[in-house]
């Protein structure tokens, strides 16, 4: 049997591995990001956010018993680099960038939603706290992507009727 205080540690770890993953994710996006200055910018807020979600993850983890993971933290920076650049090709990269922020937003939300019930269920109320203010992040960022999608594919095929570097 595995207590919930393991499980908490290992998604916890898992959780940590996801926004070093993301950071690296958006830095990439946001330096590909030419034309779509508030895409850009949106991006660059919320790599903050990223970065400082990683940070208040790994002061929980310090207070929560588990083995440390760094070498998945690695091979998930790798992974990310190549997620990154994925579609880098595609004519339609901004699109991509867009449908792709979507889903890892929303894979974030589930994990923390998992989260914060195990946390709740060992009374972990700081862990309660931190994870409520990740989720409303991640579902700020969500929101904004899944209003901004609309446009920004009227925009991109406008570009592209117009011979216009729509591309990115
Ligand atoms: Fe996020």
């Amino acid at each position: 049997m595995t207590h919930a205080r393991d499980h908490f540690a290992v998604w916890l770890r898992d959780a940590h591995a996801m926004e070093v993953q993301g950071a690296t994710m958006l830095r990439s996006q946001i330096g590909r990001i030419e034309n779509y200055p508030d895409l850009r910018e949106r991006l660059q807020e919320h790599l903050g956010e990223t970065e400082d979600q990683a940070q208040s993850l790994r002061e929980l983890m310090e207070r929560a018993p588990g083995p440390q993971s760094v070498l998945k933290d690695v091979a998930s920076k790798l992974s990310a680099t190549a997620q990154g650049l994925t579609g880098l090709l595609a004519s339609d990269e901004i699109v991509r960038i867009c449908t792709s922020i979507y889903s890892f937003e929303h894979t974030e939300i589930a994990t923390y939603r998992v989260l914060y019930a195990a946390a709740d269920e060992i009374g972990d109320g700081k862990a309660v706290d931190v994870l409520g203010k990740i989720i409303e992040q991640e579902k700020a960022m969500a929101d904004w992507i899944e209003s901004y999608l609309d446009g920004v594919t009227r925009l991109y095929l406008m570009r592209e009727e117009r011979d216009l570097i729509a591309k990115r």
